[in-house]
């Protein structure tokens, strides 16, 4: 059968600013002592201090070589293989003909999506089984593209319920966000009649196990 799990923390990389990395990598700077520091202390005076440099240094380390590879896997566009499940319970699904709404049925192939990171903060989503893009268009309709456009880039975002939402990157209806929605009986919304606190804009990302049979 399926397993699911929820993968709020696979967004948790798109929060991370270049900005943040830099503060990171002064605060190591600062906490890490210069190689110079340890040849200034006489032979024995201060045995202690070389083992705790080397274990500072070397987790130091660790762990800026973790968050540059993550920054780096980040903007070459990590892939997702995802679910996105509705507020209230609706898989999202783009179909053969690049029709998008919503369904309950667990195996529907057409729920399965794939999420990758185009840019800082924004993704393309795109059906695996139909190839079609997620897209909102300038008039805020929800549909599926046959080929990736500036309708496809949409802004990711974890809301404070912990669920996502996802914007038109490109378009704003009178400097608001068009979102994409589905509504309580998992029909699509248009775009101009969405809003971030509005839970028909809220999705969890799930965990898509094509080894069992997706
Ligand atoms: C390095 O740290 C580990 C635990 O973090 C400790 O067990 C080990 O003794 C330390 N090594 C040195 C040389 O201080
Ligand atoms: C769910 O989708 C699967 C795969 O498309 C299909 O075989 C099955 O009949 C559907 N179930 C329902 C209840 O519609
Ligand atoms: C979504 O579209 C499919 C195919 O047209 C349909 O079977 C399903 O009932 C629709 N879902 C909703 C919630 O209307
Ligand atoms: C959320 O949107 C739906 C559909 O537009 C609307 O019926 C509902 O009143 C909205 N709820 C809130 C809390 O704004």
């Amino acid at each position: 059968m399926f397993t699911w799990t929820v993968t709020q923390g696979a967004t948790a990389c798109s929060s991370l600013r270049p900005s943040s990395l830099l503060l990171l990598l002064f605060l190591l700077l600062l906490l890490c002592p210069l190689p110079s520091a340890g040849s200034h202390s006489g032979p024995g005076a201060a045995v202690p201090r070389l083992p705790r440099a080397t274990n500072a240094s070397s987790s130091a380390a660790t762990v800026v070589g973790r968050h540059v590879r993550s920054s780096y896997n980040h903007l070459q566009g990590d892939v997702r293989k995802r679910k996105l499940i509705s507020f209230y319970g609706f898989f999202l699904r783009i179909d053969k003909n690049g029709k998008v709404n919503g369904t309950k049925n667990r195996t529907d192939h057409y729920t399965v999506l794939e999420i990758k990171s185009v840019d800082v903060g924004v993704v393309a989503i795109r059906g695996l089984h139909s190839n079609y893009y997620l897209a909102i268009s300038k008039k805020g309709d929800l549909y599926g593209a046959r080929d990736f456009g500036e309708d496809c880039r949409l802004t990711e975002r974890i809301e404070e319920n912990r669920y996502n939402t996802y914007a038109s990157a490109e378009w704003k209806n009178r400097k608001k966000f068009m979102f994409v929605g589905l509504n309580a009986n998992g029909k699509p919304m248009k775009g101009k009649r969405t809003r971030r606190k509005n839970t028909t804009t809220h999705f969890l990302p799930l965990l898509a196990l094509p080894a069992l049979g997706v």
